[in-house]
């Protein structure tokens, strides 16, 4: 069984492209691939928060972060190295431990790296990446990405108030490989949010953890837990850690925080006044964006630490 796993390992380093990391070691609770946001530093950035709560939960647990630039500087070519080492992760963990279960997370430029990940590149001007394979992909029991500036609105899986696309445009083709995976997807977005919901609010980019962070970690570790209870006989040892929401003051998802009721309309992309890529690529230059994202973050981080 062992070397079977090793040889899957190695047959998927040797097809690969890019050096493999070392042999993956499969985790008894979850492997958690992070993308972190546009110049938080290398890690997992203010995910981090969220796996380590998941990862209180689903014992034996990994996390690993996507290695990646995650700069505004040449965000196209930052984001789709981001894609490459995601994918490289998530292929090379799938095909040594085909029987355990994945979850992926994003924040901003890594809720793209995720989605495009998932569903395949949104197109011009991004790298055209292929989505993950469907055998990956049923590992995967949970994404769970928020500030996607690929974001498309009034999807099922979204959650948040925005109904608006970000600022990033996405394929049909790619949405409806998304679509495909919506029952494991959960997608982050409020009004006002200047890359997912091409708002002018420049603070709502960084209030989806303590906003909607409680309900990222329940939806996770639910979604593992049905996972495993219905793929194994191993019922019993899922300890299933009631949600305790954590102490501190819940966060303000009541209300208008909601998800949105997703009515009939489809993803209608008029392509009509929407920015064309260019440009809108230009609005995430660090001229434009690094004061924004960057002082932003740096407060965020500072609350936190
Ligand atoms: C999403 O749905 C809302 C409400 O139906 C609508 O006003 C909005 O234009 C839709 N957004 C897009 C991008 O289609
Ligand atoms: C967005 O994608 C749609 C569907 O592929 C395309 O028709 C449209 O022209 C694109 N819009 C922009 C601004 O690139
Ligand atoms: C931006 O959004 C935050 C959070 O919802 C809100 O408190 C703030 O007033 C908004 N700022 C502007 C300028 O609308
Ligand atoms: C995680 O986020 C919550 C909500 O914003 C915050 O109260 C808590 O201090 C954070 N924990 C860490 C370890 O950053
Ligand atoms: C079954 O439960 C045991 C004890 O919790 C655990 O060590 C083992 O990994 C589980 N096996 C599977 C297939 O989930
Ligand atoms: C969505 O809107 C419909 C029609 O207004 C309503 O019946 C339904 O309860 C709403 N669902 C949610 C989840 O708000």
């Amino acid at each position: 069984m062992r070397s079977l796993a090793l040889s899957f390992a190695l047959l998927a380093a040797g097809s690969s492209a890019v050096t493999a990391a070392s042999a993956p070691t499969c985790a008894k609770g979850l492997y958690m691939v992070v993308a972190r946001g546009t110049e938080e530093p290398a890690g997992t950035g203010v995910t981090g928060n969220l796996t380590s709560q998941i990862a209180a939960k689903v014992p034996g647990s990994q996390v690993v972060a996507v290695d990646y630039p995650a700069t505004f500087d040449d965000y196209e070519g930052s984001e789709g190295k981001g894609v490459q080492d995601m994918q490289k992760l998530l292929n090379a963990y799938g095909q040594a431990c085909p029987d355990n279960k994945i979850a992926i997370l994003g924040y901003s430029q890594g809720a793209q790296v995720s989605s495009d990940s998932v569903c395949g590149g949104g197109g011009s001007p991004f790298i055209d990446d292929k989505a993950l394979s469907t055998s990956i992909m049923d590992n995967v029991v949970a994404v769970a990405i928020f500030g996607d500036p690929s974001h498309v609105a009034n999807l099922t899986y979204d959650r948040g108030t925005s109904v608006r696309d970000g600022i990033f445009n996405r394929t049909e083709a790619s949405i409806d490989v998304c679509k495909s995976y919506s029952s494991r997807i959960i997608s982050y977005c409020d009004t006002g949010d200047i890359y997912c919901d091409s708002g002018s609010n420049t603070t709502v980019h960084h209030l989806y953890i303590e906003r909607y962070g409680d309900d990222i970690v329940n939806f996770v570790v639910s979604q593992y837990e049905k996972a495993v209870g219905s793929s194994s006989s191993n019922s019993s040892s899922t300890t299933t850690a009631p949600p305790t929401s954590s102490a501190t003051a819940s966060p303000t998802s009541g209300g208008s925080g909601g998800r949105t009721n997703s009515t009939t309309s489809g993803p209608t992309k008029s392509a009509s006044a929407s920015t064309s890529p260019k440009s809108a690529a230009n609005a995430l230059t660090p001229a434009a964006g690094s004061l924004i994202f960057g002082v932003g973050l740096l407060a965020v981080l500072s609350q936190m630490l």
